[in-house]
């Protein structure tokens, strides 16, 4: 079977290839902002790059440009090799690219200008959200549409995890950027005071359960096995893991808020949920560990499993210590100290970036004719 043919490889190409580049400018900012802490008076006087404007820009560079992308291309190519048919609408795929590259390209001018809408993880001005909606939803019909026509009765796991991303995702962008334009780049916020960190703190939690780790579990049930070449451990603990990570984390977001105006209750809440959510995380990461077994002895010379063995023991690490976290007497400790920041980049630099290192690893060369890359060669 001529796999370029039948599948649509092109736009996983282009996303993949994006991801490379989104990348190394996000992870660089990261670098300048690091030293900007260090050395705060490095570009005094350059307003536009000072450390106040380029950190959301490294937020949104990593997260959505660089993690957005990896999405994307990981997504596409998943639905499509294991529904085992070519991607739904290929002209709204190509619109989900280079819509996201605008998007993408806007924030990259719009925030180091400082025209944001203060809102973490959610900076963006209205004109903007609009186009990041309008993806989504194409993205939304491409990635279920391919499933609808799937040639397999099956939905395989990883699928579910993807699926689960894009719908949250979706609903959160809708429901947390909601503003009163004032003018073509300046809105207010509809929801105020404690209604506005409350949408924050979702957005927050959402952005890391969803966007960060819901997503990448996909990666993780799609492409560990694959490179593994052995079968995922358990696929009975993967449907269990989807269904308890979903309706758990859902509840977890008060865990941003401690403290706060936020009624007690509801921090209390979300502190109980987070400590029940290490169970789901664990049977996660025991499942993507376990592929392994059989297969140990790739770790020795197999270049993407050694970045996915180390991304997995660091969603166990940054998943074990959120839930400490979140217990309100440590909250009280490490909150606004560099503690959150360390626990954010196990996360997002440990876990995220590295199971997506894996996998672009994994992708280029299957997508462009290549050899895959493993442990012989
Ligand atoms: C070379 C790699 C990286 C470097 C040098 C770096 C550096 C930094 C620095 C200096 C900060 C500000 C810390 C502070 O305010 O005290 C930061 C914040 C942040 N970074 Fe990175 N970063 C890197 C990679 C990443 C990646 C890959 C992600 C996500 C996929 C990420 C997500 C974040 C987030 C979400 C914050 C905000 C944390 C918070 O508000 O608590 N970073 N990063
Ligand atoms: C069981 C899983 C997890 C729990 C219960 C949890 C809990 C927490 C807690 C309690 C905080 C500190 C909130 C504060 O004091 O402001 C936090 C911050 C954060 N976590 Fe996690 N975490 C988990 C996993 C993860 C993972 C896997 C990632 C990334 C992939 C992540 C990304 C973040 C980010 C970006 C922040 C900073 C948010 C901000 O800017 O305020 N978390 N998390």
């Amino acid at each position: 079977m001529d796999n370029q043919g039948t599948f649509n490889y092109k736009v996983v190409r282009q996303f993949a290839v994006m991801t490379v580049v989104w990348g190394v400018v996000g992870m660089l900012v990261g670098v300048i902002i690091a030293a900007e802490l260090l050395w705060p008076d490095l570009l005094q006087g350059i307003p536009w790059l000072s450390y106040g404007r380029l950190r959301p820009l490294h937020t949104n560079a990593v997260i959505f440009a660089f993690g957005g992308c990896a999405l994307f291309a990981t997504s596409y190519y998943c639905a499509q090799r294991t529904c085992q048919v070519r991607l739904f609408c290929g002209p709204l795929a190509a619109l989900t690219f280079w819509g996201w590259q605008i998007v993408i390209v806007l924030a990259a001018i719009t925030l180091p200008l400082g025209i944001t809408s203060g809102k973490e993880y959610a900076e963006l001005e209205w004109p903007i959200d609009l186009l990041i909606a309008v993806v989504w939803v194409s993205y939304a019909v491409v990635f279920f549409g391919t499933l609808a026509k799937r040639k397999v009765e099956h939905i395989y796991v990883a699928n579910w995890f993807f699926g689960g991303f894009i719908l949250t995702v979706a609903l959160l962008h809708i429901v947390n950027s909601a503003a009163m334009p004032a003018s073509p780049w300046k809105s207010y916020l509809a929801y105020a005071g404690c209604r506005t960190r409350w949408s924050s703190g979702g957005t927050a939690t959402m952005r890391s359960a969803f966007f960060l780790t819901a997503g990448f579990l996909g990666m993780m049930y799609y492409f560990v096995p694959k490179q593994a070449e052995r079968p995922i451990y358990s696929y009975r603990l993967s449907v269990v893991h989807f269904w308890a990570l979903i309706f758990t984390y859902m509840w977890a977001g008060p865990h941003h808020l401690h403290f706060t105006a936020l009624p007690d209750w509801t921090q209390s809440i979300g502190m109980v949920f987070s400590l029940i959510l290490l169970a789901p995380s664990w049977g996660g990461m025991i499942n993507g560990i376990m592929t392994l077994s059989g297969a140990w002895h790739k770790l020795r010379e197999d270049p993407i499993l050694k970045f996915m063995i180390v991304s997995l023991s660091f969603y166990g690490m940054s998943t074990f210590e959120g839930p400490m976290m979140s217990i309100k007497t440590v909250n009280a400790l490490s909150h606004y100290t560099d503690w959150t920041v360390g626990h954010v980049h196990s996360g997002a630099l440990g876990w995220v970036a590295f199971i997506t290192f894996g996998c672009i690893y994994y992708l280029i060369p299957a997508c462009s004719g290549g050899r895959r890359c493993t442990a012989y060669g």
